[in-house]
């Protein structure tokens, strides 16, 4: 008899701590490609390529995890991880990420690494939090698909800077209105043969009259800025060098009353809380200085450098208790074929 009352507590307390395994958690778990995780993606990456000053947009590959928690009063917060793969896209052009085309695997494809907090109320979406990284394909990789392919160089080199001194000379002399101004060199290759040297590099448009510069130190951007973006090949001849340099002037960002271009993401770093050591004036414009290191590409790790960040205030407000994750005997018994619902599917190729 004892052992009877024995067992039927046991029974009982079994079925207490058992019976909310779901909603225990906290968080609700969805699937990494339910079209709400996939909006909330969406949103995030949007956020990531409006705030890109440097480098290149960026668009969604692979979603790894999604956790939703309520939010107090009102609405929902997903906790992801996403992965995404570079564009050739500049950060400054107009196009739609949407529009842009994903950079191949053949032309040295770099990867970013997110992890976001987006809100979802009233249907809408925004983002609470972001850190993100990047880094490109391992030398290896890109080699395995082909192994000719000119891996990314350090945009430092010498060979790079020189081309993109003659290839912004080249384009400044036959060009008839504005000098334009070396915002940054985005993209290096040596190319083994022929011997040259690609580049791609952008640009800002000066006070100063293309063909009557004589100190270019003494022209300044405009205040209606008008960027632009140049890819460029200088080929090693006999006897010297050949230029090929095409540039994309992009639509003139308006001035805001306040001084500030707009709805551009200027706005975005144009007023640190304190100033970050890496930033450095260019003219009214602040550009995060590269890390001091001989860089390949620009890291997403800078993109929300200056950028009001909402991060210590979300964090509280949606983890209501972290519950830890034990595993339900007899539940997962229950649960028939096992569904791995994350990570999500692959849009364009792994690196
Ligand atoms: C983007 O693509 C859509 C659909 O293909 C097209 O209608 C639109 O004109 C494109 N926009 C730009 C800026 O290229
Ligand atoms: C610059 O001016 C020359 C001579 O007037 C003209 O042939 C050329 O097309 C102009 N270039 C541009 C980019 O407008
Ligand atoms: C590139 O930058 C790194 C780090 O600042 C430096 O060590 C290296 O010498 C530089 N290379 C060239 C070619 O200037």
């Amino acid at each position: 008899m004892k052992s009877l009352v024995l067992v039927l507590c046991l029974a009982q307390l079994w079925g207490c701590h058992s019976a909310p395994h779901g909603p225990g958690l906290g968080y609700r778990e969805l699937n990494c490609d339910d079209p709400e995780t996939e909006q909330a993606a969406l949103a995030a990456v949007d956020y990531l390529n409006s705030n890109l000053l440097q480098g290149y947009k960026h668009t969604l590959n692979q979603i790894d995890k999604v956790k939703v928690w309520p939010r107090r009063p009102t609405g929902e917060v997903f906790e992801m991880e996403i992965d995404t793969l570079e564009t050739t896209c500049y950060a400054l052009d107009p196009t739609p990420a949407a529009n842009c085309s994903v950079r191949k695997l053949e032309q040295h494809a770099v990867e970013g690494d997110c992890d976001f907090h987006v809100l979802k109320q009233d249907g809408q979406f925004s983002v609470l939090s972001a850190k993100c990284d990047s880094s490109p394909d391992s030398a290896e990789d890109v080699r395995k698909v082909c192994p000719d392919c000119p891996l990314l160089a350090p945009l430092n080199d010498t060979r790079v800077v020189h081309a993109v001194e003659a290839a912004l000379a080249a384009f400044n002399n036959r060009n008839n209105g504005s000098y334009y101004q070396l915002v940054e060199v985005s993209r290096a290759q040596l190319v083994p043969l022929p011997v040259s040297t690609y580049v791609e590099f952008a640009v800002a448009a000066t006070d100063c009259v293309a063909k009557e510069v004589i100190d270019p130190a003494n022209c300044n951007l405009l205040a209606e800025k008008q960027y632009g973006f140049c890819k460029s090949t200088l080929t090693q001849k006999v006897g010297g060098e050949d230029v090929a340099v095409t540039c994309t002037v992009f639509p003139t960002q308006p001035v805001l009353p306040d001084g500030t271009n707009g709805p551009s993401p200027m706005v975005a770093s144009a007023a640190p809380a304190s100033p970050p050591a890496a930033a450095v004036m260019v003219g009214p414009l602040v550009v995060a200085a590269p890390p001091p290191v001989h860089r390949a590409h620009y890291d997403l790790r800078h993109a929300f450098t200056g950028v009001a960040s909402v991060e210590s205030a979300s964090g509280e407000a949606f983890h209501v208790g972290k519950a830890p994750m034990v595993a339900q005997p007899g539940v997962a018994v229950a649960a028939g074929p096992v569904v791995r619902p994350c990570p999500g599917r692959i849009r364009h190729f792994k690196i």
